[in-house]
């Protein structure tokens, strides 16, 4: 991936111009307002084949053989979800039932899903992870990163990452989501299957390793043991780290520079100092402590104190069935004490970010050319207006797709 920069480069007449956008998100601290967002009113983006390769006001755009109006609406880079667990089969209506009935959530859970999961096909497994995916394009995500996590066998692992693998490039391996119900009795051989054969099967189909660091999942030790055998195998650590109580997770995620530590609910100061102090991205869910009926997250502590935030949906048929990072924003700017930019940041250059990713999550002149037309004049509307549809066009790598 080239790295961008926020020189303009040549425009070729064969270029694209997208102009009159009331404001546009470029997270491009040298343009615009010279805010973190780069705001710039009255802009024009211009696209050559899958790049941005202008971007500035408007009456200055240069000419293009091909120009589209935005008709006075804002513009936003694609969100980047940078979390989500999309190869699995059925869902868990019952259990969400009974936990709007009181029932706690319980990450045993998981198991109602591993077992629908085993049971589908790979043509039924593909076809899920599409739809979702189409869901969230839908909804202005064009960069998705997704899990296996509910196969916790070899075969079923390994064919969790490969399907993933057909639909984004951004796949990670949970072989350690829990214990395999198979191992009940011996957690330490599932460990050992996990950093061991599992790993050597699923390390070609992923970039990153993931662990489930909690009480009830694995504990410091064992997900030490599994992130550093990934990071033998070439893949990158990320880690679900405290998020049903405090645990080892933030701080382990920050000793081993895993990209993200995600979730992030039950931090002491020593995590939020721990997180200001390495480039390990805190990566909040606020979907899942919707759908749980949890605590939030304290997002206004974390940006306080200098910490890098990504804002992701979770979407899993567990703790967090939703797609939408919109419905994401909303929520962490009512309840986490985020403002509309720092939120509309976190689910852009936040979630790419995470994903050690520069080519995304922004607008400028050499970076991929994702964006979202909002059927709004300003990105504070997504969280102003909530619930309501405002993505009107969605274009990926240069293409208009919705
Ligand atoms: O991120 N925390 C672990 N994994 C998921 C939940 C998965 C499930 O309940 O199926 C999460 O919330
Ligand atoms: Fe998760």
């Amino acid at each position: 991936t080239s790295a961008p920069t926020s020189a303009n480069s040549a425009v070729a007449t064969a270029a694209t111009a997208i102009v009159n956008i009331a404001s546009l998100v470029t997270n491009d601290p040298s343009l615009g307002d010279g805010t973190p967002l780069g705001l710039i009113q009255d802009a024009a983006v211009v696209i050559d084949g899958d790049r941005v390769v202008w971007v500035g006001e408007s009456s200055k755009a240069p000419a293009t053989d091909n120009r589209v109006d935005a008709g006075g609406r804002a513009v936003i880079p694609g969100f980047v979800d940078s979390h989500s667990h999309l190869v699995f089969a059925g869902d868990r209506t019952a259990e969400f039932n009974a936990r709007m009935s009181g029932q706690p959530y319980k990450a045993g859970g998981i198991r109602t899903t591993v077992a629908a999961t085993r049971a589908a096909t790979d043509a039924e497994l593909s076809a899920n992870v599409a739809r979702y995916l189409h869901e969230a394009l839908r909804q202005g995500t064009t960069t998705f990163e997704t899990k296996s996590g509910y196969g916790l066998t070899v075969e079923d692992e390994a064919r969790a990452l490969r399907i993933a693998a057909e639909h984004t490039d951004e796949v990670t391996y949970l072989g350690a989501h829990i214990v395999s119900p198979d191992y009940a009795d011996d957690p330490a051989a599932y460990v050992e299957l996990v950093t061991g054969e599992m790993l050597d099967a699923c390390a070609p189909y992923a970039r990153w390793v993931d662990v489930f660091c909690e009480k009830g999942a694995f504990d410091g030790d064992q997900a030490r043991a599994i992130l550093t055998a990934g990071r033998a195998k070439g893949l990158h650590p990320r880690v679900h780290a405290n998020q049903l109580t405090h645990g080892p997770g933030v701080q382990l995620a920050v000793e081993l520079d895993a990209a993200s530590a995600d979730h992030c609910t039950h931090l002491t100061d020593a995590d939020v100092d721990a997180l200001a102090s390495g480039s390990t991205v805190a990566t909040l869910l606020p979907g899942a402590e919707f759908s749980t009926r949890a605590q939030w997250p304290n997002a206004r502590r974390l940006l306080d104190a200098g910490v890098t935030v990504a804002l992701s949906t979770d979407c899993n048929p567990g703790s967090s069935f939703t797609s939408s990072v919109p419905f994401c924003i909303a929520l962490a700017v009512r309840d986490m004490g985020m403002t509309p930019d720092e939120a509309v940041w976190s689910a852009t250059a936040g979630g790419a970010a995470a994903l050690r990713r520069t080519d995304v999550g922004r607008l400028t002149a050499g970076s991929r050319a994702d964006l979202t037309v909002l059927d709004a004049p300003s990105h504070v509307h997504l969280a102003y207006r909530p619930g309501v549809p405002l993505v009107s066009e969605v274009w990926r790598a240069g293409v208009r797709v919705v």
